[in-house]
């Protein structure tokens, strides 16, 4: 199938590793031109190098925080100046913390909001005057299965990631008329740096080894076995490309299924 995405041009945030990076990587498989960013300067160059060098196609590396609205602007600016607009938006974060609830401050939760929540809202203010420019625009988040079933000791993931998902779902509503795409895909555990390091401290927490977490882990879906990245990234690539154009407003899981509810 061609998902149409040849010289579309995508930006994808907080992508140095794990799914940002694995969705940049598998967009510019599909010929787009790419525009990744996170705080590191050295390791987000360095990530924009490995996807043109596997690919063959331009890849730009922008050191930005999605936490600080000064950086989204000139992230945005910088895709434009480079490429002459912007097709696809993928907005992505760091995790937050893993806490319970009575572990967090006030200010815990606020940086947590900027994190998650205000970057996706700055994210998307400033790229619509050129999504409205591109004949295939389209949105993605990346959320997490938590807004299913929440995740034990990540309230901070499980409550406000149900906010993103509220505003997306309301934007494919505000903005379909004009032919904005908007849709979250919700990963489910994923072999990634993050999720190696939450299952390392899951294991001194239980007094047992990564692998014994792992396995663990692997249980709790149906396929008993944690996703690839880039099993994560074929279908985040699908969904926001044109080959998509029908599909707007929708949750998906890629989560093997874990999650065992009906809807
Ligand atoms: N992997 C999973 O199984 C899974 C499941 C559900 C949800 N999620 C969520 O999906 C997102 C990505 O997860 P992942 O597993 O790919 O994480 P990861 O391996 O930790 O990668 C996170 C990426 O985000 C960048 N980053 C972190 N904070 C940033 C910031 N403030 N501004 C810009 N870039 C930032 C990091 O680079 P720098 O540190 O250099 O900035 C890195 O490139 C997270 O929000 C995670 O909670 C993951």
């Amino acid at each position: 199938m061609d998902l149409q995405l040849k010289n579309r041009v995508a930006l994808v945030t907080a992508a140095s590793q794990g799914l940002g990076y694995a969705t940049a990587l598998e967009l510019s498989r599909e010929g787009a031109l790419v525009v990744i960013c996170s705080r590191d300067e050295a390791h987000i160059t360095a990530a924009a190098d490995a996807i043109r060098a596997e690919t063959g196609h331009s890849a730009l590396g922008v050191a930005a925080d999605v936490r600080r609205a000064a950086d989204i602007d000139v992230l945005i600016e910088r895709v434009v100046d480079e490429y002459g607009g912007l097709d696809i938006l993928v907005t992505n974060s760091g995790g937050p913390a893993a806490a319970q609830f009575e572990d967090l401050t006030d200010e815990m939760w606020l940086e947590a909001i900027d994190l998650l929540i205000m970057s996706s809202v700055r994210l998307i203010r400033s790229a619509l005057p050129h999504l409205r420019e591109s004949t295939a625009p389209s949105v993605l988040s990346i959320t997490s299965v938590s807004t299913k079933q929440p995740i034990p000791n990540l309230v901070l993931s499980n409550s406000l990631r149900m906010t993103v998902i509220g505003m997306i779902k309301t934007l494919a509503g505000e903005l379909g008329p004009e032919g904005i795409r908007f849709n979250s895909i919700l990963p489910g555990w994923t072999e990634t740096e993050r999720v190696h390091d939450l299952l390392e401290s899951r294991a001194r927490r239980n007094n047992t080894t990564i692998e014994v977490e792992y396995a663990v882990q692997a249980e709790q879906a149906a396929l008993r076995r944690l996703a690839t990245p880039r099993e994560f990234a074929t279908v985040a690539a699908f969904l926001c490309s044109p080959a998509a154009s029908y599909l707007t407003g929708l949750m998906l899981s890629v989560d093997g299924g874990s999650y065992k509810g009906t809807f």
